[in-house]
């Protein structure tokens, strides 16, 4: 069911985990499966220096967590807005249908840690839409 590259990611995440001092932190969630992921950047000359996440969910999220960290860590934030759940899907050498929704809230996440990075920093970007209101997804802090 799942290609050799999610279930890779699955069981060794890359850049799981969270920035104490991050510059951008985006929360986003799937109202019907219930997960929840959250996205850390820090942002040195307007690259993505570090990235990390917290994810709240089914295996395909993690995996899709994991993938879009690696792609998106280095690039520039408007390299990182381009980055749709398909290329995630992608570089994971595909998803069941029924996970696709999993990539897309990858893509959500990392663009609502962009939104928050230029919201603070008095940015705008083409296209580049405010998230939900995460605060329904405060409980989050307290999982580990
Ligand atoms: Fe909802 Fe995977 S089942 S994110």
């Amino acid at each position: 069911m799942y290609s050799d590259k999610v279930m890779e990611h699955f069981n060794s995440p890359h850049n799981m985990g969270e920035i104490e001092d991050a510059d951008g932190v985006g929360t986003v969630g799937n109202a019907k499966c219930g997960d929840i992921m959250r996205m850390y950047l820090k942002v040195e000359d307007g690259r993505i220096a570090d990235v990390r996440f917290k994810t709240f969910g089914c295996g395909a999220a993690v995996a899709t967590s994991s993938m879009a960290t690696d792609l998106v860590k280095g690039k520039t934030l408007e390299e990182a807005l381009t980055i749709t759940n398909k290329a995630v899907m992608e570089a994971l050498d595909g998803l069941p249908p029924a996970k696709i929704h999993c990539s897309v809230l990858a893509e959500e996440a990392i663009q609502a840690a962009i939104w928050d990075y230029a919201k603070k920093n008095g940015l705008h970007f083409d296209g580049l839409q405010e998230p939900t209101d995460d605060e329904h997804y405060e409980h989050m802090d307290n999982q580990e």
